[in-house]
């Protein structure tokens, strides 16, 4: 499990945020909340430190793109989607099922 606010993500943002040995970035689309796996599948870079153009995120590195809504693979040079994990809002409160 995973938690943050959902002050930290106002609609159209993203963060990371790290715990035990887990990274998961939570984008905000038009208020709602999505999460994935931080770490791009194609050489590891942050994707959080990436770029958010409606529900794409792109790699800062090399410029793959995921659908941050599913995970999915919207472009290379990656090969892999990312994984995606359960959401959960209550209050101010984010909660990430990261199994
Ligand atoms: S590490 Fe993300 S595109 Fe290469």
């Amino acid at each position: 499990m995973l938690n943050a606010s959902t002050r930290d993500v106002p609609a159209g943002t993203m963060i990371g945020i790290e715990s035990e040995g887990k990274s998961v970035l939570i984008a905000n689309i038009g208020g709602k909340y999505y999460a994935i796996n931080n770490i791009c599948t194609h050489m590891g870079c942050t994707l959080s430190n990436g770029t958010l153009k409606g529900n794409q995120v792109q790699c800062p590195c090399h410029g793959s793109t995921f659908d941050v809504t599913t995970g999915g693979l919207v472009h290379g040079p990656a090969k892999k989607p990312e994984p995606s994990y359960k959401v959960t809002v209550e209050d101010e409160n984010i909660t990430v099922d990261v199994p």
